[in-house]
C-alpha cells in the first residue's frame, strides 16, 4: 500500500514528466496508456518513436472531466448523449474538433476529428486533474504488440522509453475502450468494439450503430494488431502437441497434449475473461508454443471485443 502523501508525491512527479514533454504509463480502467502531453508536438512525436507506430495513427486524448472533453470538440445531441451516460468510462467518441482544439495535428493525424476519452480509473483521474490538460495514450505497448493490463507488461515493452510508470495493479476491463465515431449527418458509427458492449449504446442512443465506414478512417483498424509471437488457432477444441491452450468457460477442453493451459474464465464470464484476455496471451507466448490455440467465445457483450482482438492476434 502506498500512503496518501506518496501517492499525492508519485502523482504530482508524473504531472511534472508530462510537463516536462516526457512520457508516463498509466493505468486506465481499459489498458496502461502511454501518455504525452497533447499539445505538445514533439512529445506526441516522441510516443510513435517509442510505440514504432506508423505516423498516421491517430491518438486518444484524455481528459479528467466531461465538461473539458465536451469542449474539445463538436457535439451533437447524439454524441452528448453518449458523454454524459457514459463518462467517465470505456468510451472513445470521434467527433469534429472544436475551432481552437489544442491537440496537436500529430496526434490528431491531420484529421478534422478528434479522439476524446474521460476515464473512470482513480490514477488515470488523479493525473489528468494534476495536470490539467489533454494527455494523448496509445496502450503502452510496442506497436503491433499485445496490450498492456499490467505495469509489469508496459515496463517489459517500453521500459527505456518512459519517465514514469504508475502502477494501479491490474486493469479492471482488459480490453480497449470502444470508439464511436459521430459526425453531423451520418448514422452514429462503431469504428472499434470494446469495453462498453454495442448494447449499451444502442439502448442509450435509442438507434442501432452503423458499422465503420470502408476506408479506412481508423488505422487502429488496420489488420495485424495485438498479436503475439505465436500463431494464435481461433475456435479449437483442443490443444495438438505443441501447442499452449486458452480455454473458456467449465467445457473448455483441457489443453490435452498441451504445453500450457489457462483459462480465460472457467465459469464462462465475458468480463472476466476480457480481463484476463492480454495477460493470459502474453503468458502463453513467453514459453513459444508452436501455436495459442483459443476455445470459441460466445459474440454477445464484451465477447465482440474480444473476438475482435483474437481475430486480429491470429492474421499473419
Ligand atoms: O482503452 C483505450 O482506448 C486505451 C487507453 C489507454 O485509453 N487507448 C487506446 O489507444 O487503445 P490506441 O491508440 O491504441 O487506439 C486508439 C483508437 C485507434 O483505433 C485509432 O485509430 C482510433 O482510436 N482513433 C483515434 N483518433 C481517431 C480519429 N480522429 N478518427 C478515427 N479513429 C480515431
Ligand atoms: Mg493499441
Amino acid at each position: 500500500m502506498t500512503s496518501e502523501p506518496e501517492a499525492a508525491r508519485l502523482i504530482a512527479n508524473a504531472a511534472q514528466a508530462l510537463s516536462d514533454g516526457g512520457l508516463v504509463a498509466f493505468p486506465t480502467e481499459t489498458v496502461y496508456g502511454l501518455g504525452a502531453d497533447a499539445t505538445n508536438g514533439r512529445a506526441v512525436a516522441s510516443i510513435y518513436k517509442a510505440k514504432g507506430r506508423p505516423r498516421f495513427n491517430p491518438l486518444i486524448a484524455h481528459v479528467a472531466e466531461t465538461e473539458q472533453a465536451l469542449a474539445l470538440g463538436r457535439f451533437d445531441t447524439r454524441s452528448q448523449k453518449l458523454a454524459r451516460a457514459f463518462w467517465p468510462g470505456p468510451l472513445t467518441l470521434v467527433v469534429p474538433a472544436s475551432e481552437n482544439c489544442p491537440v496537436h495535428d500529430l496526434a490528431r493525424a491531420g484529421l478534422p476529428t478528434v479522439a476524446l476519452r474521460v476515464p473512470s480509473h482513480p490514477v488515470a483521474r488523479a493525473l489528468l486533474t494534476e495536470f490539467g490538460g489533454p494527455v494523448v495514450a496509445p496502450s503502452a505497448n510496442r506497436s503491433g504488440h499485445v496490450s498492456p493490463t499490467r505495469a509489469g507488461h508496459v515496463a517489459d515493452d517500453l521500459g527505456e522509453f518512459v519517465r514514469v510508470i504508475l502502477d494501479g495493479g491490474p486493469t479492471q476491463i482488459g480490453v480497449e475502450s470502444t470508439v464511436i465515431l459521430c459526425l453531423p449527418d451520418e448514422p452514429v458509427r462503431m469504428l472499434r468494439p470494446g469495453g462498453l458492449s454495442r448494447r449499451d449504446i444502442e439502448e442509450v442512443l435509442g438507434e442501432r450503430l452503423a458499422d465503420k465506414p470502408d476506408e479506412v478512417l481508423a488505422p487502429g483498424m488496420l489488420a495485424q494488431h495485438y498479436a503475439p509471437d505465436a500463431r494464435v488457432r481461433l475456435k479449437a477444441e483442443d490443444a495438438e502437441e505443441g501447442e499452449a491452450w486458452l480455454g473458456f468457460g467449465p467445457e473448455a477442453g483441457l489443453g490435452g497434449h498441451g504445453v500450457a493451459h489457462l483459462n480465460l474464465s472457467p465459469s464462462g464470464d465475458l468480463a472476466e475473461a476480457a480481463a484476463n484476455l492480454f495477460a493470459y496471451l502474453r503468458e502463453l507466448d513467453a514459453l513459444s508454443p508452436s501455436a495459442i490455440a483459443v476455445a470459441a467465445i460466445p459474440m454477445t457483450g464484451l465477447g465482440e471485443a474480444i473476438n475482435d482482438r483474437l481475430a486480429r492476434a491470429a492474421l499473419r
